[in-house]
C-alpha cells in the first residue's frame, strides 16, 4: 500500500494535469486566438452567461482577436460571413444544436425548436410551416387579429394619464395578445384590456430564472443549484402556471369539441391558426405535445417581437431621433390607407435598423461540429466542437459593410448601392437562417409594422419625464434572448393632430 503515500499521490495528479494541459495545447482551439485562460477553462464564458452578459464579452473578445475567438475548451466563435453561411445554413439546415437546447423543452415534452438533429426537426417543420408562411399569416382573419390588437395599444396610449404608458408593458402584451390571436383564436389573450391577461403575460416576461436554468444546464446533479438555494443565492425556479393552463385550456377545449360530434361547431380553434393544424388527427400528435408546440411558439412570439418593439420606440423617442419620427410620419401619411402597412420604404428600413442594433436574440447560437471535424472560413475544428456566430456582432462586426454600427441609421437600408444592400442582407442575422431560422418571421414583421404604423401615424413619441432616474436600456442577456435591463420604459405619446393644429 505504500503505492498510494501521499507523495505519490500529488506526483500522479500532477503528471495527469501536465498530459491534460499538453492535450489541450496541442487541441484544434489552441490554434484559434482568445484569452489563454479560455484555453483551460470556461469559467470566464460561464462567469459571463451567469451575469447576463455573454453577448458582450462575446463581442468584446471578437474586437480584440478578430472573426474568430475561443470561448472556452472546445467552443469557439465566428464572426464572418462565410461561418455563418457553413454553421447555419449547409445543406439546409446547418449543424445539429447542442443540449443546450434541451432547456427549452415545454411541460417535459420536445418541441421543434428544442429538437437537437435535423431530420427529426424538419419533419416536425415540414408539417408547421405553411402556417407562418406570409401568405397565411396575410389572411385576413389571421390579420384582423392583430389590427384590432394595434388598435388596442394606441387606444391604450390615447387614455393614458398624461399620455404616458409603460411602453415595456403595453408592448409584451401587444405581442401576447398578437401571437395568441395566431396560435388558437378564440382562445387568444387580451392583455392590453383585461389585468388578468397582463398578469400572464408578467409571469413569461418577468421570469427571472436565468441563473438557475444555467446551474441546471451545466450540473444536472442538482447538487450545486441545492447548495446555492441553500445558501439563499438563487432567485425562484420558473413558474409560469397561468401561461400554462391557457395553452392546455385551449387545446382541451378544441380537441373535445372536434371530439364530440354533438359540439359540432363548438368552441374550436380557428382554421387558421396553429392549433388547427396541430390538432389534425394526420400528424398523430399527442395532447402534450400540441401543448408544448404552441407554448414555445407563444414564448417565442412575446419576448422576441415585444423587446424588439420596446427597444426601437425607445430609440424613436430619444431627441437625437425626432427626425426619423417625422420622415416616418410623413411617409405613413402619404399612404393613409389603413390596409396598407407593408410596402413602405421608410418604415421597412426603421423596422430594419431596430432588428440590426437591438436583435432580441441577440446571443450566439450553439451548434456542433458535425463527425469528421469541419474547415469553418479557414479555420479546422474537430467533432463535437460548439460553434456559433452572434447576431449582435454579425450585425457590427465589419464595418465596411455596416460604417458606425453603433448609430441607428435607417438610412443604411435605403442605399442605392444593390450590391452594398446583399452584403448587408446576407449578414442580417436577427431570425437567423437556413432550414432553423426563425419560422414566426413574416408574422413578426406583420405585427411590428402594424403596430408602428398605426403608433406614429397619430402620436409622436418622447422618453416621458417622470422625475425618476432613466431606466436602463442595456441589454441583460437570458437563456438565449436578451431584454432591457430594468423592464421598464415609460414613453409619453404626443397626438400628432393636436400638435400640428397648435
Ligand atoms: C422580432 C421577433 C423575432 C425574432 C427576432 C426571432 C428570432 C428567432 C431566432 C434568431 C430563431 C433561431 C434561434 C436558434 O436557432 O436558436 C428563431 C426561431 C424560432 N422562432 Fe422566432 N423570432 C421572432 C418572433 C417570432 C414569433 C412571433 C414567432 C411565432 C410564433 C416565432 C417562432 C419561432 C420558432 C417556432 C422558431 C424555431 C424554428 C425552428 O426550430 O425551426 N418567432 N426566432
Amino acid at each position: 500500500m505504500a503505492l498510494f503515500t501521499p507523495p505519490v499521490l500529488v506526483g500522479a495528479v500532477l503528471v495527469a494535469a501536465l498530459v491534460w494541459l499538453v492535450a489541450r495545447l496541442r487541441s484544434a482551439d489552441a490554434a484559434v486566438p482568445g484569452p489563454a485562460l479560455n484555453l483551460v477553462s470556461s469559467l470566464p464564458l460561464k462567469y459571463h452567461e451567469f451575469r447576463g452578459n455573454r453577448t458582450q464579452y462575446i463581442h468584446q473578445l471578437h474586437r480584440t482577436y478578430g472573426s474568430v475567438v475561443r470561448l472556452a475548451p472546445g467552443e469557439v466563435a465566428f464572426a464572418s460571413l462565410p461561418a455563418l453561411k457553413e454553421i447555419y445554413m449547409s445543406h439546409g439546415s446547418g449543424y445539429d444544436k447542442t443540449a443546450f437546447y434541451h432547456l427549452f423543452r415545454q411541460y417535459g415534452t420536445p418541441t421543434m425548436f428544442s429538437t437537437l438533429d435535423k431530420q427529426t426537426h424538419s419533419q416536425r417543420r415540414r408539417l408547421l410551416a405553411d402556417r407562418y408562411a406570409n401568405s397565411h399569416v396575410l389572411k385576413q382573419d389571421a390579420l384582423d387579429g392583430i389590427r384590432a390588437r394595434a388598435h388596442n395599444f394606441t387606444a391604450a396610449a390615447a387614455r393614458a394619464p398624461n399620455q404616458t404608458l409603460d411602453t415595456y408593458i403595453a408592448l409584451h402584451s401587444y405581442a401576447f395578445d398578437g401571437v395568441t390571436h395566431h396560435l388558437f383564436h378564440p382562445f387568444g389573450s387580451n392583455a392590453l384590456q383585461d389585468a388578468r391577461d397582463e398578469a400572464v403575460m408578467r409571469e413569461v416576461s418577468f421570469d427571472n430564472s436565468l441563473a438557475r436554468r444555467l446551474l441546471e444546464y451545466y450540473f444536472p446533479s442538482g447538487l450545486p443549484a441545492k447548495v446555492a438555494d441553500k445558501l439563499g443565492l438563487l432567485p425562484p425556479a420558473r413558474s409560469i402556471p397561468r401561461a400554462k393552463q391557457i395553452v392546455l385550456d385551449a387545446v382541451d377545449t378544441t380537441l373535445n369539441s372536434a371530439a364530440e360530434q354533438q359540439k359540432e361547431g363548438g368552441p374550436r380553434a380557428a382554421e387558421f391558426t396553429l392549433l388547427a393544424r396541430l390538432q389534425d388527427p394526420a400528424l398523430g400528435l399527442t395532447r402534450m405535445q400540441m401543448a408544448a408546440e404552441c407554448m414555445d411558439h407563444m414564448a417565442a412570439g412575446i419576448e422576441t417581437t415585444g423587446d424588439v418593439l420596446c427597444w426601437l420606440m425607445w430609440q424613436l423617442s430619444l431627441p437625437s431621433c425626432r427626425g426619423i419620427q417625422d420622415r416616418l410620419y410623413a411617409e405613413l401619411r402619404d399612404n393613409s390607407d389603413p390596409a396598407k402597412y407593408d410596402g413602405l420604404p421608410y418604415l421597412h428600413a426603421v423596422l430594419k435598423e431596430g432588428l440590426r442594433m437591438f436583435p432580441s436574440i441577440p446571443m450566439s447560437l450553439p451548434r456542433h461540429v458535425p463527425a469528421g471535424g469541419r474547415v469553418i472560413d479557414g479555420t479546422w475544428l474537430p467533432e463535437g466542437t460548439i460553434v456559433s456566430c452572434q447576431p449582435y456582432t454579425m450585425h457590427r462586426f465589419e464595418e465596411d459593410i455596416f460604417p458606425l454600427p453603433d448609430t441607428f441609421s435607417p438610412d443604411r437600408w435605403l442605399g442605392a448601392d444593390p450590391e452594398k444592400d446583399a452584403e448587408m442582407n446576407r449578414r442580417f442575422f436577427a431570425f437567423s437562417n437556413g432550414g432553423r431560422g426563425c419560422l414566426g418571421k413574416h408574422l413578426a414583421m406583420a405585427e411590428m409594422k402594424l403596430l408602428l404604423r398605426d403608433v406614429y401615424m397619430q402620436f409622436e413619441t418622447v422618453l416621458a419625464d417622470t422625475g425618476d432616474k432613466p431606466a436602463d436600456m442595456s441589454m441583460s442577456d437570458q437563456i438565449i434572448s436578451a431584454r432591457p435591463k430594468d423592464q421598464t420604459c415609460k414613453l409619453k405619446f404626443i397626438p400628432r393632430i393636436k400638435k400640428e393644429s397648435v
